[in-house]
């Protein structure tokens, strides 16, 4: 494909990917106006329609970060006075996914809630790679698996090292998973929906806007994929 129909291709994928939980949406509304829906599934589905449209809100969220922060030169944020308390902004990106893990039989567990780690950089960006990780683990994760996510200051380094961790089809390292469009092969088979698009926008936010580092890796024995992230300059702020 050249490059043309490689981001026709990706912009078709990801209006797909869109409409889709909106049509969902209009669905239930529909089904409320008509009165099909009886009195006590109504709260189930109407919470089930906000699920879908916070999805796509993140969708979009990604598109606008791409717009922003990708390409050749990149509107970078001038030198943050924000600060993100890690581990409040996984906490939130977690319970985001509440109800989707929970449909999967899935846990979430952040590890060392009481420490509370910072870095310099605007949370709803943290909470956004986060967020885009803990879709992938929902998506491709094993059913009835858990997600463990850790986070710590390095002593040699100073850096602040988020580490998320859990059962999941594969993926291989020729797999250029963080490039833009780039879907392991394994991933197709297991759900069509998804443009190769989450990764690359964790890989813009983190090197561009946090000067860190992200990278993955399977680990076969295990059968778990681990994402690290690495930011220089984390401080604690509080340890109780
Ligand atoms: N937790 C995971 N376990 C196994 N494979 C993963 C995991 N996260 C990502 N991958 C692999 O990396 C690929 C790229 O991920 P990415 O989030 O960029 O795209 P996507 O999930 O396919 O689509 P989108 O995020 O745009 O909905 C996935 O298609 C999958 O092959
Ligand atoms: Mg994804």
């Amino acid at each position: 494909m050249n490059k043309n129909d490689e981001t026709k291709h990706l912009i078709a994928n990801i209006t797909h990917q869109a409409i889709n939980p909106l049509n969902g949406v209009l669905g239930t509304i529909d089904n409320i106006i008509d009165g099909t829906i009886s009195d006590d599934r109504r709260n189930q589905r109407l919470g089930s329609a906000r699920a879908q449209l916070e999805y796509t809100i993140t969708l979009i969220r990604n598109l606008a970060y791409f717009a922003q922060y990708g390409g050749d030169d990149p509107q970078i944020q001038k030198a943050s006075v924000k600060t993100t308390v890690i581990p409040q902004c996984l906490i939130e990106g977690a319970m985001f996914f509440q109800e989707q893990a929970d449909n999967k039989r899935m846990k979430v567990y952040v590890k060392n809630k009481n420490i509370q780690n910072a870095i310099k950089g605007d949370p709803d960006l943290l909470r956004q790679v986060f967020m885009n990780i803990v879709d992938n683990y929902i998506k491709y994760g094993n059913e009835g698996s858990t997600v463990f996510v850790d986070h710590w200051i390095q002593k040699k380094t100073n850096d602040l090292i988020i580490k998320i961790e859990g059962e999941s089809i594969p993926f291989s390292s020729e797999e250029r998973i963080f490039e833009l469009g780039v879907r392991g092969k394994d991933a197709e088979g297991k759900t069509s929906s998804g443009s190769g698009l989450g990764l690359h926008i964790c890989k813009l936010i983190i090197e561009k806007l946090f000067f860190g580092k992200i990278s993955a890796e399977y680990i076969s024995g295990r059968k778990v994929s681990v994402f690290e992230i690495r930011m220089p300059n984390g401080f604690v702020t509080e340890s109780r």
